[in-house]
């Protein structure tokens, strides 16, 4: 007959439903791995310290090591009467070698355990996620290289506002999700470090070396404080809300592909494997991967404001709340590892359409403030400059043309700047030339600016710092 871990204690069983309601197995099975080597880590120390024997410390080393074998085999056996990962293994553990096995949990918790486990799972996915990143950002900076010099319109209030490049545009990205990868290595130092030893909330009574276990499961240091350890989730929220900012970041991206994609722009095309058809209408290629993520990260942003509501009303120590912790955590590194993943190939993949970018930057008078500033290198104020220029824009309006097609006369006659007091001899074929759009991207040269030579030098850096 099974029987709870507790049930000496109690004088009626639970019913299913009330099983089904607490029990945490069918998610947290999910940290098997972590939950192994953890209680390997633990009875090491405990034999180490002479809390168990080395034989028991052999028995549980080699019934885990079965275990293991049988859980990647898909073969374990996982009981919902058993209600957590933590005590399915161990009940399977004793199942095997006996003794030893109930031996394990000497001066342990699962309150310290499954603090432990998470961490060593998120540790894990950090890693991995911060080299998601580093692919993401080396395919913008292969795709930027290639575009240092396509020129597209940049956009404020989504109107034409100046020529930039395109390998400019993708940089910025780049930027972004360095910033990313900064904040989850960050995050990653609160991390890593090891709760196991608090026990269910004050410590233990065993002669514990918490140093010797932080050791050997690669955790820089022991958490400080018992109580803290066991009701801490702050580093889970902090992975949350990095993941926000980054999901942020990729929705903005996905936006703007979604745009670039659309008939009217035409500045992009996707690969046809990101991209998904219509049941109805022929002719349809939809950007479906950008909309997703765009879409994906309502729910990454959901998962932040679930463990910050769990944690805001918790007393301490150890509360139940804690288990619903990992869902929101599992699904955010699931749908961020996705997405990094995908996105990084799909962005090599961004087919350019370089002439259309550059149509598009002909029809905004994007070169409207290389026109001022020239005005202004000849000796006029900025906000004289500022009225001539707009009075050329209304010339070009009502002529339907773009200021760099005007001849030096016509050019004069749109500025009207005697009308200002200023010469019309400030107008030669040199003032003309600024209003090209090679012109303005060549002028614009400083760090950071969007001059091609600048784009790829930035882009180089970006290689040196990452290291790829
Ligand atoms: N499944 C539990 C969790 O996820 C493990 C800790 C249970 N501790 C307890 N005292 N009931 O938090």
């Amino acid at each position: 007959k099974k029987q709870e871990a507790w049930s000496a204690r109690f004088n009626e069983p639970m019913s299913e439903l009330v099983k089904r309601y607490t029990a945490s197995v069918f998610f947290d099975k999910r940290l098997a791995e972590f939950d192994i080597q953890g209680s390997l880590a633990h009875a090491t120390m405990l034999a180490e310290s002479n809390v168990i024997a080395a034989s028991d410390l052999q028995a549980i080393e080699g019934g885990m090591k079965q275990i293991l074998g049988e859980i990647e085999a898909g073969k374990f056996n996982w009981q919902l009467d058993l209600e957590d990962v933590h005590l399915n293994i161990e009940r399977r553990l004793t199942e095997l070698v006996g003794d030893a096995g109930k031996r394990l949990h000497t001066g342990r918790s699962r309150n310290d355990q499954v603090a432990t486990d998470i961490r060593l799972f998120l540790r894990h996915e950090v890693d991995r996620i911060q080299d998601l990143l580093k692919a993401l950002i080396q395919s913008l900076v292969t795709v930027a290289e290639k575009n240092h010099a396509t020129v597209m319109p940049g956009f404020t209030h989504l109107q034409v506002a100046q020529p930039v490049t395109f390998g400019h545009h993708l940089l910025a990205y780049a930027e972004m999700f360095e910033r990313d990868l900064e904040r989850m290595q960050d995050c990653r130092k609160r991390i890593n470090r090891l709760p196991l030893g608090a026990a269910a909330l004050a410590g233990t009574t065993f002669p514990i070396n918490r140093n010797r276990t932080a050791e050997l499961l690669g955790f820089d240091a022991p958490t400080r404080n018992s109580l803290d350890s066991v009701s801490d989730r702050d580093f889970a929220i902090e992975f949350c809300a990095a993941s926000s900012i980054l999901m942020m970041h990729v929705s903005r991206l996905s936006e703007e592909l979604i745009i670039w994609m659309s008939q009217r722009y035409a500045f992009i095309d996707l690969p046809d494997r990101f991209c998904t058809g219509s049941s109805i209408m022929p002719q349809k290629k939809n950007p479906d991967v950008p909309e997703l993520a765009r879409g994906k990260t309502g729910r990454v942003y959901g998962h932040l404001m679930g463990l910050l509501t769990l944690m805001k009303g918790q007393p301490l120590a150890y509360n139940k709340d804690n288990q619903e912790d990992k869902e929101p955590l599992f699904d955010t590194v699931d749908t961020v590892v996705d997405t990094l993943t995908i996105f990084a190939e799909m962005v090599e993949g961004i087919q350019v359409k370089a002439d259309n970018m550059r149509a598009a930057t002909l029809e905004g008078y994007a070169t409207a403030t290389d026109l001022a500033d020239a005005l202004v290198k000849r000796g006029m104020p900025f906000r004289d400059a500022h009225e001539a220029v707009a009075r050329a824009v209304r010339y070009c309006d009502t002529q339907q043309c773009g200021l760099e097609a005007l001849t030096v006369p016509q050019l004069q006659e749109a500025l009207r700047l005697t009308e200002l007091g200023y010469s019309d001899d400030l107008v030669d074929t040199a003032l003309c030339a600024v209003l090209t759009l090679e012109g303005s991207l060549q002028a614009r040269n400083h760090i950071g600016g969007t001059n091609p030579d600048q784009v790829k030098a930035a882009a180089a850096e970006t290689r040196k710092r990452l290291g790829f």
